[in-house]
This record gives C-alpha cells, sequence and structure tokens, in this order.
C-alpha cells in the first residue's frame, strides 16, 4: 500500500500514443490513471457532458477579422493617456495568458484517460491559440505602429506584469520539472484560476469602455474571446470535483491559491486600471475579484472564502459581455444534442467562407 505521502509523489503517467491491450470499457474509464487505448470512439462515452460541451465550444467558433474594429482606430487616438495605457497593458496581460493556456493545456492533457475530456482540452488549445491571433488583429490594426512593440513588450518592461507572468507560468513549470500527482493536481487548480479569475477584471475594462460608446469593434471580440473561456470555465468545474475524488489533496491549499490568486489580480488590475478610469475603481476591481473567486469556488462544491453578500459592481456591463443571452454558452450545455445554433449578430460574411 502507497502511504499518502508516497501518493503525492507518485509521477503522473502519460498516455502511450496507442495502446492496444487498453481498455475503454465506459464503467472501467476515468479522467485520470485509466487504460485508454487513446481511441475517440465517441458513441460510447462516460462523461456525456464533455461531448455536449465540446459541440458547444464548436459552435461558438468565430473568425476574428470578421469583426469590424476600423471605429476603434479613431477612438484609441482620443482615450485619455490612462486609458490607453491600460488598453495596451491589459492586451500584454491577456496575450501572456493565452500563450501560457496553449502551452500548458498539452501537458495537461497528456495524462487524460477519457478521451472525450481530452477531446475538449484539445479544442480549448485551438481556441487559445485563435485568442492569440486575435490580439494581434487588434494590436496590428488599432495601435499606432510606433507603439505596437511597446505592447508586446510589455511584460519585459512593466515589473509587476513581469513578476505576475512569472508566478502564474511557476506553478505550470513546477508541474513539468516535477511532474507528481500532487503538482498536476496544482496546476489543474492555477488552471481554474487563470480560466475563471484571470480574464475578467480586462473585459469589465472594455466593456466599460464600450458603455461609454468608445472602443466598440474591441468590445465585440472580447465579447467572444469571453464566451470562449466561460466553456473552458466549464470544463474546469467539471473535472476539479473529479479530481478531488481521484487526488490526495488539501482544500486549504485550494482555499489559499484562491486567496493569492484574488491578491494578485487586485494588485494588477490597480497598477494597470486603478482608479484613474471612469467607471472603474480600487473597491469596485476588489469586490468584484472577490464575488467571482467566491463564485467560482461554490462551482466545484467549496464555501465561499469572502463576504457571502458580495455582488457583482459590473451587473450594468453584462449588457456587453452576451453572457446573459442565447449567444452564450448555454445552460443546457450538458445536453448532447445540439439544440440551437446562434452566433452573435456581430458576425457576418458566413456565406463568403
Ligand atoms: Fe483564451
Ligand atoms: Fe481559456
Amino acid at each position: 500500500m502507497c502511504s499518502q505521502k508516497d501518493m503525492l509523489k507518485t509521477r503522473m503517467p502519460v498516455n502511450p500514443i496507442f495502446n492496444p491491450d487498453g481498455n475503454d470499457d465506459t464503467l472501467h474509464r476515468t479522467i485520470w490513471f485509466g487504460e485508454t487505448t487513446n481511441l475517440m470512439q465517441l458513441n460510447d462515452v462516460r462523461y456525456s457532458w464533455a461531448v455536449g460541451l465540446y459541440k458547444q465550444m464548436r459552435q461558438n467558433f468565430w473568425i476574428p477579422e470578421k469583426l469590424d474594429i476600423t471605429q476603434d482606430v479613431t477612438d484609441y487616438v482620443n482615450l485619455t493617456p490612462d486609458e490607453r495605457r491600460a488598453f495596451d497593458g491589459i492586451l500584454s496581460y491577456l496575450t501572456f495568458l493565452d500563450s501560457v493556456q496553449t502551452c500548458n493545456i498539452p501537458h495537461l492533457k497528456s495524462s487524460v484517460t477519457a478521451p472525450e475530456v481530452s477531446l475538449c482540452m484539445a479544442e480549448q488549445i485551438s481556441q487559445e491559440g485563435m485568442h492569440n491571433q486575435s490580439y494581434q488583429y487588434m494590436i496590428e490594426t488599432i495601435i499606432p505602429t510606433d507603439r505596437r512593440s511597446n505592447v508586446y513588450d510589455f511584460w519585459r518592461t512593466d515589473k509587476v506584469l513581469r513578476d505576475r507572468c512569472k508566478f502564474i507560468a511557476g506553478l505550470y513549470q513546477d508541474y513539468i520539472d516535477h511532474p507528481t500527482s500532487e503538482n498536476y493536481f496544482t496546476a489543474l487548480v492555477a488552471d481554474y484560476l487563470l480560466e475563471g479569475l484571470y480574464f475578467y477584471n480586462g473585459f469589465c475594462f472594455f466593456y466599460n469602455l464600450a458603455s461609454r460608446m468608445l472602443m466598440p469593434g474591441s468590445a465585440d471580440i472580447f465579447k467572444m474571446i469571453n464566451r470562449d473561456e466561460l466553456s473552458h470555465v466549464r470544463l474546469y468545474q467539471k473535472m476539479i470535483p473529479e479530481a478531488m475524488q481521484t487526488f490526495t489533496h488539501s482544500k486549504d491549499r485550494i482555499y489559499e491559491m484562491f486567496d493569492n490568486a484574488v491578491r494578485h489580480e487586485c494588485l494588477w488590475t490597480n497598477h494597470i486600471v486603478g482608479d484613474n478610469i471612469l467607471g472603474i475603481t480600487a473597491a469596485s476591481t476588489e469586490q468584484y475579484t472577490k464575488y467571482l473567486a467566491n463564485t467560482r469556488l461554490r462551482a466545484i462544491g467549496l464555501e465561499p472564502l469572502y463576504d457571502e453578500t458580495l455582488k457583482s459592481p459590473y451587473t450594468h456591463l453584462e449588457r456587453f459581455s452576451d453572457t446573459k443571452s442565447e449567444g452564450h454558452t448555454k445552460a443546457n450545455f450538458f445536453e448532447a444534442q445540439v439544440t440551437s445554433y446562434m452566433m452573435s449578430s456581430g458576425v457576418s460574411g458566413w456565406d463568403e467562407i
């Protein structure tokens, strides 16, 4: 028998490319430590939610260049210097988040032994890559030539952002350097924090500008990215409770990770947005981030960490986020059946493809 200490140090098994002696029986199948042959036979799955989620992710398909951002070119010049700095810095930060996910998810995926769950992660990787391409489209279109390299290099020159990137990547790197089951579980929670907490103050900044009739094309792009990210959040909201059944872990450690994440997110947002932009304050950032952390904790069956009565200070921006309309990754995503196909009205030109 393995002691608990040994179990934490267990090296995570990586799937062989093809395992003809595997067993794909749905009763035998598990998300981790299973014996998959690695064949994606999707007519007979154990985790039917994954097939439904995959279909939803595919329905969310969109092309950045189909969204018109010409108005934003003029608006950008008319932003206040603080708004422009925040615009550039947030774009730089989001580019980091999507880059690191494109690199990290394949590592976590290589130990997943339920092909239907692996399928969702494959789609996630594709979407994270595409999000990077959408940032490049925005940077090259909206930002004047002489400022562009500043945006790409912002993480190099801004110490707060650089430290933040190093912290986020560090939790993933720990798993690569020491691929134990304990570090795998930590990387999964870190993933959930990235998907569920780290994007949203940035999204709110863009929706806030749009609510003041500024940068509408950028808000449309973030609306689409937001929708994709929420499908990733849902993926981890299914995987993490399962991981809590499978991996030896400490709930205190999860709470500690959440608390750290909230602190770092507020620090960064106050640094890049602060109190200098109409509609956002250090207090609203803290309230929103803690509210979001509570929501994400409840969704994986844990207790809220902060005042339970906290509400979002940004409900008035929801009409820009599309997260309450039919175009959003729907609540019924668990259904394996595609019930409707809704593209945002902002996307046109489908017949040209
Ligand atoms: Fe993304
Ligand atoms: Fe994501």
